[in-house]
């Protein structure tokens, strides 16, 4: 089957940059790929401001019809209510979210959240039209003991649990050790782990579901070192957290395809 999956690169701001910088960030990104005559037909572009941020991404991408799409770190896995400082799927939709990440290993690691809790959070943001963006990975430990594809497999055969195969959905491939470290997976074993769980969105969903599902890598990409994840058959694009903060270095990472040969 022909490729058809159009790649994502997607940038994490995390806990980065107030809504006026977000302002300045997201101009300069959008006047960068412009200048570069950035062709949205080989990349989509994605970021993931803060939640402070979102209303101000929202008004400049709408009034100057920005190809970025954007979309919230985290959501609730609750609809509405008596849920102190959560933010629900539904007011993420309304300010014109395309995604919502989901058990990124910060969460997981910093705010408690398990598999279960990833389940009810790609339940919530498909309930409201958002794409799940699920973040699977290994600790260096994991590595160790269970070797690199066990771990992330099993994050998402619990969080994909019930999801129906007409589902919108991208997968993430961040291993842990990788994140933040300047050590990035090779893309050997990135591959390995991306084809292993294309396989198993197969078994799950079926193989039109695995053709047509972006798997992402995620863990110290470049503009340096994305060509070479590009090349596998089984990565479609990335899921950059410090290097998307760099305007420049983001946009050549989304503009890959003029370095990948
Ligand atoms: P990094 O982060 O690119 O800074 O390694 C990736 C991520 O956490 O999504």
């Amino acid at each position: 089957m022909v490729n058809a999956r159009l790649p994502l690169i997607a940038g994490n701001w995390k806990m980065n940059l107030d809504h006026m910088q977000a302002i300045a960030t997201v101009q300069k990104l959008a006047w960068t790929l412009d200048e570069a005559k950035h062709d949205a037909g080989a990349s989509e572009v994605a970021i993931f401001p803060p939640f402070t941020d979102l209303r101000s991404v929202q008004t400049l991408v709408d009034a100057d019809k920005y190809p970025i799409a954007y979309g919230g770190q985290d959501l609730s896995v609750h609809d509405a209510g008596a849920y102190t400082g959560e933010i629900s799927g539904a007011f993420l939709a309304r300010l014109g979210c395309r995604y919502a990440l989901i058990g990124h290993s910060e969460r997981r690691q910093y705010h408690g959240e398990t598999d279960e809790t990833c389940q009810k959070k790609v339940e919530a943001a498909l309930r409201h039209s958002l794409i799940p963006v699920l973040c699977v990975g290994e600790t260096a430990a994991d590595l160790e003991e269970f070797g690199a594809s066990a771990v992330p497999i099993g994050q998402l055969k619990a969080a994909l649990d019930g999801v129906s195969p007409d589902a919108d959905i991208v997968v993430a491939y961040e291993p842990v050790w990788a994140i933040g470290s300047g050590q990035a997976a090779t893309e050997e074993q990135a591959e390995q782990v991306c084809a292993a769980l294309r396989a198993t969105l197969a078994e799950m969903l079926g193989e039109d579901f695995a053709g047509r599902t972006r798997i992402l890598y995620g863990g110290s990409v470049k503009s340096s070192n994305i060509a070479s994840f590009m090349r596998q058959p089984n990565i479609d694009g990335a899921l950059v957290g410090g290097a998307s903060l760099d305007v420049a270095e983001f946009a050549s990472i989304v503009r890959f395809y003029k370095h990948v040969i």
